[in-house]
């Protein structure tokens, strides 16, 4: 007591946080959030011409053929990760990106032979979008004069593309178009064609990101022309994001998705608190690449940083997160 200013007169701290952090197993007992294998989803790069090398804007993640998605599809249900969301990169391009609703695309080759051979022991997620399959590399239709993306004409394309992608076998068909009625016009679809059993898990809240950069790189999807802001969502606003969510939430999305993530925490919080909805958040290729370059110069500790970086999504209140770091995550938890 002799050292403590708090030990004469009863003035001592009688609330000690401290005590919580005294040893691991008491810092575990007290815990409140975990990462789960099971919460995690791994994007998938699929390419029609076949090539499967590293992708040079994402270090350590590499380009899939149909065979090798196969393969590491398996490696990593065995590990215990079992959703895995596709994208595709097709050999050919449109104006109008009709090639992403082809029965024979790349998208949907790769989840026929994924449901082919895992049937219900994993979740398949295809992104529905334009952008890697349109000439121009908007997300929608573009009027050839004023160069605007159209947003209504763009609407039947993408009902046709998760049409595609839900014959193929696909649980989840997730939107990140950003066109308005997307959802709807996607669910109607899909229950007039039988596909009632079918999520949809919309990019309800996407903003404008400059952390998409490696991405477009890796999807050969950047615009040619302008950028993705007259349809993304300005990353000033807080409101918007609700009334996005409300939306998609309305017209019949079974998942609602914030992306990026980590800038964007505040959202996903919201999003937690005002919705009964599954709600997910997608760590993007650019927040990846951060974390990888930091990590390669030695700045922050890897593992530490990236499941740091998972658990305070998950804190925030995601549900889901679609991660590219899930691979190694589910290996480390494993051991
Ligand atoms: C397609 C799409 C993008 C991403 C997911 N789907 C790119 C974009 O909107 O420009 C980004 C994913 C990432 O950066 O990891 N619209």
């Amino acid at each position: 007591m002799k050292h403590s200013p708090w030990g004469r007169d009863g003035l001592y701290p009688t609330v000690r946080m401290r005590r919580y952090r005294k040893s691991e197993a008491i810092r575990d007992l007290v815990a409140e959030t975990e990462v789960r294998p099971d919460d995690l989803i791994y994007p998938i790069f699929v390419r029609e011409d076949g090539k499967t090398h590293e992708i040079p804007s994402m270090p350590g993640q590499r380009y899939h053929s149909v065979e090798t998605a196969v393969e590491t599809v398996r490696e990593l249900l065995d590990l215990g990760l079992r959703a895995f969301i596709l994208f595709g990169i097709p050999r050919e391009k449109d104006p109008e990106g009709r090639v992403a609703a082809d029965p024979e695309g790349i998208v949907q080759r790769t989840v026929r032979a994924l449901k082919e051979e895992y049937g219900d022991d994993i979740v398949v997620v295809t992104d529905v979008c334009l952008c890697q399959y349109t000439t121009h590399g908007h997300c929608g239709l573009v009027d050839e004069d004023t160069g605007k993306v159209l947003n209504d004409p763009t609407l039947e394309v993408l009902a046709e593309v998760a049409l595609s992608h839900a014959e193929a076998g696909a649980d989840i068909v997730a939107p990140s178009d950003m066109m308005d009625g997307r959802v709807k016009v996607i669910r109607e679809a899909l229950e007039s064609e039988g596909f009632d059993d079918v999520l949809i898990m919309s990019y309800a809240a996407k903003y404008h990101s400059a952390f998409y950069g490696p991405f477009r790189d890796a999807a050969d999807s950047a615009p040619e022309f302008g950028d993705r802001s007259t349809y993304q969502m300005d990353p000033r606003c807080f409101r918007q994001a609700i009334r996005e969510l409300e939306l998609d939430a309305e017209e019949g999305a079974d998942i609602l998705m914030i992306k990026p993530a980590m800038p964007y925490l505040d959202v996903v919080r919201e999003a937690r608190r005002r919705f009964d909805h599954p709600i997910a958040a997608y760590q993007v290729s650019g927040e990846y690449a951060m974390i990888k370059a930091a990590a390669e110069a030695g700045y922050v500790d890897y593992r530490t940083a990236v499941l740091e970086s998972l658990t305070c999504i998950k804190r925030a209140g995601a549900d889901l997160i679609l991660t590219y770091f899930a691979p190694e995550v589910v290996r480390w938890l494993k051991s």
